[in-house]
């Protein structure tokens, strides 16, 4: 369950990962494994993203900048499961990327046809006020928020929100006080990627990736200790809502880590990038009947 939401599996799809076309929603929709379709961060106009290549696997883990490559937030209202689809939850994943977006495409009518919204507060293009990521001040974060929801008249339930890394107490304790208690989402995501990590080609002799000088979020294996933890750290602190983990889940074992330390469910990426929605058969089934 996310707060009163009944997914159709403990697993479904991490935004980004196979989720920007119409042939990737219909392929979620038909997995039976699939608990619930999640979209690309949408903006309001269609974005073509960054320039190729923009993503690398090391067999690890994953880096991207994709630069927000979405096909707008009208398509995603617009999407519906096709007819051979397995009616599930549908989660729009909102970027802006600015406030005024935002507050745009949560007000739009469009996106009434979503069961839930998960708005991005940790994409590397929404920048606090210092410059830093939003989401790791939380005073900032508190404003963001505030002024969202007074534009929207806290009509956008049931929503959630995707959360960066964090590292220290302080930062889980703050988030909950200023941020969590204040505004009472359904759920929260654990976590994003990891910010400007670097893969390196050292035969080619450059970055794997060429946007932003190599530096791109990391995914996959590199983060499921960073996520695991601030899944626990959350949960330790009784957060009212739902946890979602997300970051290095490749096995039916990794999900039930997730489980045992208080993820109400579990997303998945970098393997779904690796590999397509049969991994999804796959983990549900170790997962549920056991092995790995
Ligand atoms: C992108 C990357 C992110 O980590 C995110 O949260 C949203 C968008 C991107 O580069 O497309």
């Amino acid at each position: 369950m996310l707060g009163n939401i009944k997914l159709t599996s403990f697993i479904y799809n991490a935004s980004g990962a196979q989720c920007t076309t119409k042939n990737h929603l219909d392929e979620l929709s038909r997995s039976p494994y699939v608990g619930a379709v999640l979209t690309k961060s949408c903006t309001i106009e269609p974005r073509e993203g960054n320039e190729h290549p923009r993503y690398s696997d090391d067999g690890f883990g994953s880096i991207n900048s994709n630069g927000l490559c979405n096909e707008g937030y009208k398509f995603y209202g617009s999407w519906r499961p096709p007819v051979d689809g397995v009616r599930k939850p549908y989660i729009i994943s909102v970027a802006g990327p600015t406030q005024s977006d935002t507050i745009t495409i949560l007000t739009s009518d469009e996106l009434r046809s979503c069961d839930a919204v998960e708005l991005n507060t940790s994409c590397p293009n929404i920048e606090s006020n210092d410059g830093g990521h939003l989401a790791y001040n939380s005073n900032d974060f508190y404003e963001y928020l505030r002024i969202i929801m007074e534009a929207t008249g806290r009509t956008i339930v049931p929503y959630g929100l995707k959360l960066p890394p964090f590292w220290f107490p302080e930062q889980f304790d703050n988030t909950i006080d200023n941020v969590l208690n204040e505004f009472n989402p359904s759920f929260i995501t654990c976590c994003n990627s990891l910010p400007n990590g670097l893969f390196f080609d050292s035969a080619l002799g450059q970055p794997d990736i060429k946007p932003k000088n190599g530096f791109g979020g990391v995914g996959g294996r590199y983060l499921k200790p960073i996520s695991l933890a601030n899944v626990a750290q959350f949960k330790r602190r009784n957060v009212r809502c739902s946890i979602v983990g997300c970051g290095g889940v490749s096995t039916g074992r990794d999900v039930r880590e997730y489980e045992q330390v208080g993820a109400s469910a579990v997303q998945i990426g970098t393997e779904l990038m690796r590999n397509g929605v049969d991994v999804f058969e796959a983990i549900y089934n170790e997962y549920r009947y056991g092995k790995k």
